[in-house]
């Protein structure tokens, strides 16, 4: 077991595995706990310190499982417990910390307290752990799109903020609270580091349950400034977590709990994050900033003050597994609202341009002070899948948005890692649970491994020179940039991003350590590439 060292959340760079589609050990096509294990080494040699595994327990897989019906148990399609406990001790042999998501909005409807609550009626005991209304009782949609509602036959109605196989728990109820400090613990028993909590801000819903004429999520539109959604960021969720805090601090080592909170303003954010609550809160108001130097000036700026104000590190992010992958994001015109999927009807990105600034924003985020979640794949430049077939498609939004929304397949496509083997190595057959383009091949591990300019090999380095200047612990000064250009201090080193259209000058006598683009013969910055540089 690696020592503890203290605080190792403040400034660890984390890499999330997906795990249907990271290795499949057995060739059915879809990724597993057995080959995640075998892979381990893969991160070790990027150089992340821990990495977040999205769900893996049982589930009838309605949302890719994030619709849990056991959580104390992995789903055969994944492997078994025993698996569960391999990974984290081969893990725990490479100083590789473990994450594990935490789905406490809502369960599966096939779990077994939902299969009671139906089997037992209305004005039930059983039916009082979910929202369950005789009316339904007000115009909420699902976040996936229709109604947040569902009727039983019966005649009630229950509420889910996401698929109708996703039940909504009533966090009022004691039974549910104690469930689930239950479930952190046997988690924690088999010696995980952490959890991610899956909609952390929607726990608690306003009591009136009042209508919402507004977008569901918080971060997607300028109607929501000012107002408060009802299904989202109440202030009691807050007692959820400091709860939590108590039942993490009875264990050994620092274990942690990371938000995944939609919501703003950062400030509002950064509540989730207080010294008695959670240890992380995914910046997505980051990951939503535009390319422009001035909306990334004015988000790492407020990011953080408002962190700074409950002394809580902050946790940049630019992909996962729900948006569209940054290095296709970035290449659609500056300025458009990130779409939620792309297919072959909709305009595409500039694979170029979008590669490019990906390289750059990624260079940018590892050089701010603070933590970093990276997502599978995008060590290898990987773009989103932006053209495939519409009977390919398994996310539940794209079937309740009637196809209106192409929803998140195309960042979970299996991961290249051998350029010609079967499922390009993601697994011993040509089977995968969502096809892979047929340009993957260059993209693949082995392409790019040795290869100096690749973009795995920028990662590498980029994450070593991380942790040698210390930029994590570090502190950021902005530093004066003619127009268009960002540029700070952490520590040693000097950061330039370069957003505008003329190449731009590194102070005199810089030394470049690392840049995401080579620079011109004249030492200067061209477009699109950021550099660090010791002065
Ligand atoms: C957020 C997860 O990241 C996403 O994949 C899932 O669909 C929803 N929460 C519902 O659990
Ligand atoms: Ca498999």
């Amino acid at each position: 077991m690696p020592e503890q060292s203290k605080d190792w959340w403040r400034t660890a760079v984390i890499y999330q595995i997906y795990p249907r589609s990271f290795a499949d050990s057995n060739g059915d096509g879809i990724g597993d706990l057995p080959g995640i294990t075998a892979r381990l080494d893969h991160l070790v040699e990027l150089g992340v310190d821990a990495l977040w595994l999205s769900p893996f327990y049982p589930s009838p897989q309605a949302d890719a499982g994030y619709d849990v019906s056991d959580y104390r148990d992995v789903d055969p399609l994944f492997g078994r417990l025993d698996d569960a406990d391999k990974l984290l001790a081969a893990a725990r042999e490479r100083g590789l910390r473990v994450i594990v998501d935490l789905v406490p909005n809502h369960t599966s409807s096939e779990h077994p307290w939902f299969k009671q609550a139906l089997a037992a009626g209305p004005g039930s005991p059983e039916r009082a752990r979910y929202i369950f209304r005789t009316h339904k009782p007000n115009n909420w949609e699902s976040t996936f799109g229709g109604p947040a509602w569902t009727q039983v036959p019966d005649g009630e109605w229950y509420l889910h903020l996401f698929d109708a196989g996703q039940p909504d728990l009533n966090w009022d109820h004691p039974e549910v609270r104690a469930e689930f400090r239950d479930i952190l613990r046997f988690w924690l028993d088999r010696g995980v580091d952490g959890f991610r909590v899956d909609v952390a801000h929607g726990l608690i819903k306003q009591a009136d349950l009042a209508d919402w004429h507004y977008p569901v999520e918080p971060l997607t539109g300028p109607a929501t400034e000012g107002i408060r959604p009802p299904m989202w960021d109440q202030d009691a969720v807050h007692d959820v977590y400091r709860d939590w805090r108590r039942v993490l601090e009875e264990y050994p080592g620092e274990r942690v709990l990371v938000a995944e909170a939609w919501v703003s303003p950062a400030e509002r954010l950064a509540a989730y994050v207080r010294p008695d609550e959670m240890h992380q809160a995914f910046n997505f108001e980051y990951l939503e900033a535009a390319w422009t130097a001035a909306a990334q000036h004015e988000v790492i700026t407020r990011s953080l003050a408002a962190n700074g104000t409950v002394g809580a590190p902050t946790t940049w992010v630019l992909s996962n597994h729900d948006v569209l992958r940054h290095a296709s994001r970035l290449g659609l015109p500056i300025g458009t609202m990130r779409p939620r999927g792309i297919g072959v009807g909709d305009p595409q990105p500039d694979l170029v341009l979008g590669l490019r600034r990906a390289r750059a924003a990624t260079l940018l985020m590892l050089a701010l002070p603070g933590s970093a979640y990276l997502y599978q794949g995008e060590e290898l430049g990987l773009p989103e899948h932006t053209t495939m077939p519409d009977e390919e498609r398994q996310d539940p939004m794209f079937r309740r948005t009637n196809g209106e929304q192409k929803g998140r397949d195309g960042c979970r496509v299996p991961i290249p890692w051998q350029s010609d083997a079967p499922s390009y190595g993601f697994g011993p057959t040509n089977a995968s649970w969502l096809p892979q383009p047929a340009n993957w091949a260059g993209y693949a591990l082995d392409r790019q491994r040795g290869v100096p300019g690749s973009t795995y090999e920028m990662y590498r380095a980029a994450l070593r020179l991380r942790a040698q200047q210390g930029l994590g612990p570090g502190s950021l000064t902005w530093a004066e940039g003619p127009e268009g250009v960002l540029a700070f201090r952490n520590g040693d080193v000097y950061v330039l991003t370069n957003f505008g259209e003329t190449p731009a000058s590194l102070p005199a006598g810089a030394r470049p350590l690392i840049s995401s683009e080579e620079l011109h013969a004249d030492g200067t910055v061209p477009t699109d590439v950021t550099v660090w540089a010791v002065v």
